[in-house]
């Protein structure tokens, strides 16, 4: 099992490249199940749940192939393969990304219920409950969901309906599938009180290109016209703002200076004004995000919340940053349960940290040491790889497969920013 040894205390400091967003890619690649046609996607990151979407949609009878940056997929055998199973996306919730176009397009779909990190229970009921009010059948058994349409006139599968479906409160996934799977519903179909990550917008900019009716993606009420059939696109998937969120930490973490090439600073508003407050500097260039850290860092509280509010997916690197201020603050989680497996490790760095609910303390500042650490999910991971190089002496970071999930080989990006010596992948 490979292992990131880091040895601290690093200062980050240069130039990278912003990578795709993996959760950006992951429903455009689910949105390739939609068209007969060949849907071309640049920038989708080199991360291991693309790879594992792309063994799912293989088994679905999408073929797919990689060509100097562009990967091509074509849904060539549309027929019965309909079935996701258990083996394949027990590893990665997003797999359940692929029940709407699923449905949408041939009238059924077997998908095994979903697993992912470990951070709460995170059901997928309101994804069912909007496939249902578009008029699929759902049954559970034996851990798979299966969707169903009725059958038409000559008895062959009908289509969904377009229909009003509200979230009971925001969902990224639901929203995902929801829309996809009413691009192919007859008639219209109004989802309200939508997720509104950039993710989102980007989906609905690829369903246009694809012939897709769609207005307000990314907003939080989204109106889908419902058309016959969608063709080929080509799309370049956006920059990963979680991706650029955590080496902008790293940042502010170890006072360097980071800057990040196409990183579009409209997506990451909730970060930048925290990092703002917090005494870094931040420039906001054409064609690049920098963050510096020169003087000591402040304390600021947050609250996590769906888009535009704190990401969740960046609170595990902010909480580490927060060892590093001067003086006491507090992150509360409120978008999942058990997200703050990241502390006990962290303490274990010396980190001074108390969890109470969804509320974590952390009384800074404290000289982090080095220690071996245990990687429980993937954006707990990059927290301890941040802590890592705050830190004085050796740390060796274990089941790092959970970073590999959704970041580029990290020591690679890192080597980038002044630490080829400093941090090793070791097995
Ligand atoms: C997506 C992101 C993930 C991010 C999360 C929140 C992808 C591939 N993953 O996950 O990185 O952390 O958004 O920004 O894009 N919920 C329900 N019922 C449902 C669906 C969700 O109760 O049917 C709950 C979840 O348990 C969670 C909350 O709603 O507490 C938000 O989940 P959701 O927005 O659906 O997250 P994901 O799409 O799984």
């Amino acid at each position: 099992m490979d292992k990131l040894r880091i040895v601290g205390p690093c200062r980050l400091e240069g130039e990278i490249q912003a990578a795709g967003a993996k959760n950006a890619a992951l429903p455009a690649l689910a949105a390739s199940l939609l068209t007969e046609e060949t849907v071309a996607l640049s920038r989708v990151p080199g991360v291991q749940d693309l790879r594992t979407m792309r063994k799912l949609l293989e088994h679905l009878g999408v073929e797919s192939s990689l060509s100097e940056g562009v990967l091509e997929l074509r849904h060539v055998v549309p027929s019965e393969l309909d079935d996701a199973p258990y083996d394949l996306v027990k590893t990665m919730r997003a797999s359940v990304l692929v029940l709407g176009p699923l449905v949408a397009r041939l009238g059924h779909a077997r998908v095994s219920l979903p697993g992912g990190c470990a951070i709460g229970s995170r059901p997928i009921d309101q994804h069912l409950a909007g496939l249902e009010a578009l008029g699929a059948e759902i049954t559970l058994d034996h851990g798979y969901v299966t969707a169903r349409t009725r059958s038409n006139r000559s008895g062959g599968p009908g289509r969904l309906r377009g229909a009003r479906v509200r979230f009971n409160s925001p969902t990224v996934g639901g929203t995902e599938n929801l829309l996809m799977a009413a691009t192919l519903a007859e008639g219209t179909t109004i989802l309200e009180n939508c997720a509104q990550e950039p993710e989102i917008r980007d989906l609905g900019q690829l369903l246009t290109k694809m012939g897709a009716q769609i207005s307000g993606a990314g907003e939080s009420t989204i109106e889908i016209e419902g058309v016959e059939s969608l063709s080929g696109a080509r799309h370049t998937i956006l920059a990963d703002r979680i991706e650029v969120g955590t080496y902008l930490i790293g940042a502010a973490m170890t006072a360097g200076r980071v800057s990040v090439r196409d990183a579009i600073a409209a997506d990451l508003a909730p970060l930048l004004e925290q990092l703002t407050e917090c005494g870094c500097e931040v420039e906001i260039g054409d064609r690049a995000v920098t963050v510096a850290r020169t003087a000591e860092l402040r304390p600021r509280n947050i609250v996590t919340a769906p888009h535009p509010g704190f990401p969740t997916d960046l609170q595990a690197q902010y909480l580490a940053l927060m060892t590093q201020a001067t003086g006491p603050s507090t992150v509360c989680e409120t978008v999942f349960e058990n997200r703050f497996q990241h502390v006990p490790e962290l303490r274990r760095m010396g980190a001074e940290i108390e969890v109470d609910g969804n509320v974590a303390r952390i009384k800074g500042p404290v000289q982090l040491t080095g220690a071996k650490v245990m990687a429980t999910d993937l954006r707990a991971s990059a927290c301890l790889v941040l802590a890592a190089l705050a830190a004085e002496g050796e740390s060796v970071i274990d089941r790092i497969y959970h970073l590999d999930r959704g970041y580029e080989p990290m020591e690679l990006k890192l080597h980038l920013l002044g630490t080829e010596r400093r941090v090793e992948r070791t097995s």
